[in-house]
């Protein structure tokens, strides 16, 4: 099949809001993946490509962000568009006005609107009254601008995405969600390792494995990080302490002691396997300074492919 420049499948996408990679089809997050890059590509060739000329993305943040601020900005501005950086303190939704209102207020000068927030139903409540897309910039419950780039850097690493095994090693939060819903959607194993009362939603999962179904894939959960990370191809981890969760930093560390990511596990990994890490990281908690900085460690292409991977999905879908 043609995924880049098919018709069909591009035509299908415009105006649809991306809120989590469950509302896509296989083909379509393929579709996605290959468009992120040839986009990439026309980037660094310096080819001006413009399709969003004259539109404009709003960006609500409730929480802090380098990658996601950055990239989407950026991401705009090359695609011939503009965006606006929107804190929630200094908008009116701050104040208590609905997001039902702020949506379609919003909608009336925006051509998307991108947010990261707490609560997965403010991101619902927010694509149900705005009459624009809107983009799932991260929240408590998923963060699939994040996976999608993810899988785009594994392919260009691997050459193939479908038979790869992933482990994640760590907390069951909003990363481990997507990612485990993506491997489901593109045909790769997927292994989680984390500790008891840490497991990743049982509803995410029922759904993954639902979807894993159909494209050959499989999910399994355990508790031992040696366990998932037996013969994989890339090893994932992420913060022990989302954002929000800082209180129960303390807790955590004594929780997660055993599931750091570093040189003793990374040899139950294949022997060409691949490091992972949606950033900010913390050397010393979640992952050593050893394997983060080492040979192995594609973080900063993750990263990059942020901008790629999100002009990907803006020029589609706005
Ligand atoms: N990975 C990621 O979303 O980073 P930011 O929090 O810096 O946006
Ligand atoms: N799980 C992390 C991801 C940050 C990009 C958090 O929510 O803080």
């Amino acid at each position: 099949m043609k995924l880049v420049g098919n018709e069909e499948l591009a035509h299908g996408l415009k105006g649809r809001d991306f809120l989590a990679l469950v509302d896509y089809t296989p083909e379509e997050i393929q579709y996605l993946i290959n468009y992120a890059i040839e986009l990439k590509r026309k980037n660094k060739a310096g080819e001006v490509y413009q399709p969003l000329r004259g539109k404009s993305l709003g960006m609500i943040f409730e929480k802090s962000s380098t990658r996601t601020r950055v990239s989407f900005e950026v991401g705009m501005y090359q695609l011939g568009g503009q965006a606006l950086f929107l804190s929630k303190n200094d908008i009116q939704l701050g104040r208590g006005e609905t997001v039902w209102d702020t949506a379609q207020t919003m909608s009336r000068y925006l051509d998307g609107i991108m947010i990261r927030t707490f609560g997965h139903k403010n991101v619902v409540e927010l694509a149900r009254g705005a009459t624009v897309p809107v983009i799932n910039g991260l929240t408590d419950l998923s963060h699939p601008c994040q996976a999608l780039a993810d899988y785009q850097t594994v392919l260009e690493h691997k050459g193939k995405l479908s038979g790869l095994k992933v482990a994640y090693v760590g907390d069951g939060n909003n990363m481990v969600h997507s990612l485990m819903m993506g491997a489901a959607k593109l045909g790769i194993h997927f292994s989680v390792a984390s500790p008891e009362g840490y497991d990743p939603d049982p509803e995410v999962v029922e759904l993954t494995r639902e979807n894993a179904k159909k494209t050959g894939a499989s999910l399994t959960l355990c508790r031992d990080p040696k366990e998932a990370v037996a013969d994989a191809d890339v090893v994932y981890t992420d913060v022990w302490a989302s954002m929000g969760f800082e209180a129960e930093q303390q807790k955590r560390e004594l929780a997660f002691a055993s599931y750091q990511v570093n040189d003793e596990l990374m040899k139950y990994a294949k022997k060409d396997y691949l490091f992972m890490h949606c950033l900010p990281a913390h050397r010393g908690e979640e992952v050593s300074a050893e394997v983060i900085d080492g040979a192995h460690s594609i973080v900063f292409d993750q990263a990059e492919n942020r901008l790629h991977a999100q002009k990907a999905v803006m020029a589609a879908i706005m």
